[in-house]
Parts: C-alpha cells; sequence; structure tokens
C-alpha cells in the first residue's frame, strides 16, 4: 500500500498533486510519501511483534537524511555499508549503538570511525577481515563487537546482480566454515566479541520460500553458537520484495483484496506469520535488515516528455530523466510502472520506448511498452522508485542531481536541493 493515486483525474501523493510539486521544482524530481515510509515500517513492526526484533533500515536503499530522521524518530535502528553511511545516520539523530556495519571490504578509516562512535556490531564477511578488525581494535585499546555473515548457500531467485546467498556470490563465509571461525576467534582474537550472525541473502524477493529454506537452515547454527559463545543476535538481513509491475493499483486496500490467493504477493503479514514461530523460542535478538521494502513504494521519479520521436521501427518518447537519475532498468532490467500525472480519459494505448538523453543505448525507462500517448510538454511519474533510485543516481554527462521532496499530508519539503551547475564542478581544477 502506498501514498500514489488519482484524485480528480491528477496524480496525487497523499494531500499533494504532483504537478504542482512539478510546477514549482522542475523535472526530473524525486517526490517520497513519508506516511507510506512510516506505514511500511510500522506493519513489518508489527509483523514481527511475536519476537524480540530490530528493525535495521538498509541505509542504501535511500540515504536522505530526513528520511534516516524520520525513520530514527520512530525507533529504527540502521543497517551501514560505510562510514558515509554511519555519518549520516549520525547526523540524522540516529543512534550509532542501534547501527550494524556490513559490506566486504571496510577500510582502516571506517573501521576506527565506527569503533569510536560505538556502532552494535561489526557484520564481518571474512575470516581475513574478522582478523583485521581484531588488530584495529587491538590498537585502540577496544573490543570490537562482530557478527560473521553466514553464506548459507539458498537461491533468492532474484536477478542475478541482486542475489547474494549462493557460494558463488562475494558474501559472507561458507556455512560450513562458520562454527570452526567462532571456534578459532574465541580462542584467538581477544579484541573481538562475538556477538551475533548475519545472513542475507538477496534482495527483491517476491516469494517467502527462499526465506524460510535459509532461516530453517540456519536455526541449528545459531542455536549452537548461542550454546558455545553466548550470541545474543541473529540478523536475517532484508531482501523483503515490493510490487513493481501493478504499482500504482497496489496503493489501495482493494487491489491486494483482491488478488487470488495463491497469485497473491509477499505481504508483510505472511513474512511475519511464517517467520515468527521460527525464531521466537530462540532466545536472541531478531534484526531485519529491509531497504526496499521500506522506502520502494514510498518514491516516484517524475519526468517530463521532451520530445516524441518517430523512427521506422519504434516510438521513442524522450524524457528529460536519463539513467544517471534511475538506473534500474538499466542495470537490472528494473521495471518501474510509467503513469501519467494527469489521469488518461481514453484507454487507448501506443507501443513506446521511453528513454533518456544520455548517450547510450541503455538509456532507457521502458521498451515497446503499451503506455498512454503522453505528449511533449507532459510530466510523467515512474513509480516505485523510492528505492535505489536516488542513492545510485550519478552525474555521468555532467547532468545535475535532481531535488527530492517529502510529502507528509498536504506539507511538501525539500529534502534535496537540486544541483547547481557549479555543484557538479565542485572540487574540481
Ligand atoms: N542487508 C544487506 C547486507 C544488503 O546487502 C542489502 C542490500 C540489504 C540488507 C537491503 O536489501 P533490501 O531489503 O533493500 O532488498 N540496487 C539494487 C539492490 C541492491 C541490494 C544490495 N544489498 C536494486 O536496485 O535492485
Amino acid at each position: 500500500m502506498h501514498g500514489f493515486s488519482y484524485k480528480n483525474g491528477s496524480l496525487f501523493c497523499e494531500d499533494v498533486a504532483l504537478s504542482t510539486l512539478a510546477a514549482a521544482h522542475g523535472t526530473p524530481l524525486y517526490v517520497y510519501s513519508a506516511g507510506t515510509i512510516l506505514d511500511h515500517y510500522t506493519r513489518l513492526d508489527a509483523a514481527l511483534s511475536g519476537v524480540d526484533h530490530e528493525v535495521a533500515y538498509a541505509v542504501k536503499a535511500n540515504s536522505n537524511l530526513s528520511v534516516l530522521r524520520l525513520l530514527a524518530n520512530h525507533g529504527a535502528g540502521f543497517d551501514i555499508v560505510s562510514g558515509g553511511e554511519l555519518f549520516r545516520v549520525i547526523k540524522a539523530g540516529g543512534d550509532p549503538a542501534h547501527c550494524t556495519f556490513a559490506g566486504v571490504g571496510k577500510t582502516r578509516e571506517e573501521i576506527i570511525y565506527a569503533l569510536q562512535q560505538g556502532i552494535y556490531s561489526f557484520n564481518v564477511e571474512s575470516e581475513e577481515e574478522l582478523r583485521y578488525l581484531n588488530e584495529v581494535a587491538g590498537e585502540l585499546g577496544m573490543i570490537a563487537p562482530a557478527a560473521v555473515r553466514v553464506n548459507p548457500n539458498v537461491d533468492a531467485k532474484t536477478h542475478k546482480y541482486i542475489s547474494t546467498g549462493k557460494s558463488e556470490n562475494k558474501f559472507g563465509v561458507d556455512f560450513g566454515a562458520i562454527l570452526d571461525l567462532y571456534e578459532r576467534a574465541a580462542k584467538e582474537l581477544k579484541n573481538i566479541r562475538l556477538r551475533g550472525l548475519q545472513m542475507h541473502i538477496g534482495s527483491q524477493l517476491t516469494s517467502i520460500a527462499p526465506f524460510i529454506e535459509a532461516v530453517d537452515k540456519v536455526v541449528p547454527m545459531v542455536k549452537e553458537l548461542k550454546a558455545r559463545h553466548g550470541i545474543e543476535f541473529w540478523s536475517i538481513g532484508g531482501g523483503i520484495g515490493i510490487i513493481y509491475q501493478d504499482s500504482l493499483e497496489s496503493g489501495s486496500v482493494d487491489w491486494w483484496e483482491n488478488q487470488p490467493e495463491a497469485e497473491r504477493p509477499l505481504t508483510i503479514e505472511r513474512y511475519g506469520k511464517e517467520l515468527v514461530p521460527r525464531l521466537k523460542d530462540l532466545g536472541l535478538k531478531i534484526l531485519l535488515e529491509p531497504g526496499r521494502y521500506i522506502v520502494g513504494n514510498a518514491g516516484v521519479l517524475l519526468t517530463r516528455c521532451l520530445y516524441e520521436k518517430k523512427g521506422s521501427a519504434k516510438t521513442f518518447k524522450i524524457v528529460d530523466a536519463g539513467m544517471n537519475d534511475l538506473i534500474r532498468p538499466a542495470l537490472y532490467e528494473g521495471h518501474h510502472e510509467i503513469v501519467p500525472l494527469v489521469e488518461p480519459t481514453s484507454a487507448e494505448r501506443v507501443k513506446v520506448d521511453v528513454v533518456g538523453p544520455i548517450c547510450e543505448s541503455g538509456d532507457f525507462f521502458c521498451q515497446d511498452r503499451p503506455l498512454p500517448d503522453f505528449q511533449p510538454g507532459e510530466n510523467i511519474a515512474l513509480m516505485s522508485a523510492g528505492a535505489y533510485g536516488f542513492a545510485m543516481a550519478s552525474n555521468y554527462n555532467s547532468r545535475p542531481l535532481p531535488a527530492e521532496i517529502l510529502v507528509d499530508g498536504a506539507i511538501a519539503t525539500v529534502i534535496r536541493k537540486r544541483q547547481t551547475l557549479d555543484d557538479v564542478i565542485a572540487g574540481e581544477l
């Protein structure tokens, strides 16, 4: 469910017409719904209420300070992957003691910064990293709290670039090597406190089966680690998938209720119902690291149609957003629903490619998709762009980064100014 819908023929985010925002702030423009972010956060929290748990929002999905502040104010912890993300969390008023630090390549500077800030746990991805963490903590006369990421070798059945839980992925430590590693670490690494175990099998999972498979596989391991090393937490990662295909329709409760039971997409209630019974008697704090689920459907990218170009083979609608603003279609064949800000009055559709201005053939938002016949000068919304949208945007082709707006009811706040050309070249000689 989300806060975007047509009202009187015009697409709204909560109580604000998106066309008003496009006119006032220009395009391309990211717009987020605060109500949707909080609704998702609260529903996930409620779905897990049967177990001692904490939601550690995966900052990488959308790291705008105002988004982080909103979640921090409602009690979220944070899963970070760099010193930069920790810096953002702290600036936004988040508590480092509720931060976990993931990633395969933490640098010395990042480790020192995170130790000094007192994070909850380093989620370590190799024995080499664990030994280095021990060494750096020793130099500082500190004890580093740590969890190792187990790679459970489970197929997440998602796009190969966002699948992480198979042995051929670079992530985590082999399932079979974990117990020995904890034994060695407990004996040899005096500046490490083994605090938990972590896993994350991939992103945009649309079925519950891989989550169940991974949890069932790792439960005996966490029991053993708790008995032998007194671990306190188990992070089961993020990865909960969202609706991209019928994104606009899925905003309403009716849409969900009208889906045939067997085809109903993974809901957070189902996620909780299946996992809570498996987790509740472990005597461990369960951490969740959702990114996309919290913010994905809570954001759109608004863009203006500049030209229509009718080629011999195809019709192209050329818009003012490019792959530098939203790279998901180019990188993961990601589908984003495309809807005009003015509700179409006819059911007629034309088959088009919606493309950006970047000098690359991969710069498209859809190909051969039947869409309402919007015209140059009209604005459209790329739906479900709240996660890994702005966060992955770049200055490619020397294009300024778009502005970001956060809507709360009838109030729209600019939470990041559009870059100027001077911003783009700042720091260069
Ligand atoms: N925890 C860890 C250790 C992760 O690596 C990730 C995502 C998450 C949590 C959050 O996963 P989520 O709940 O958002 O699925 N840019 C790609 C997605 C990359 C995900 C990377 N890791 C995309 O746009 O689809």
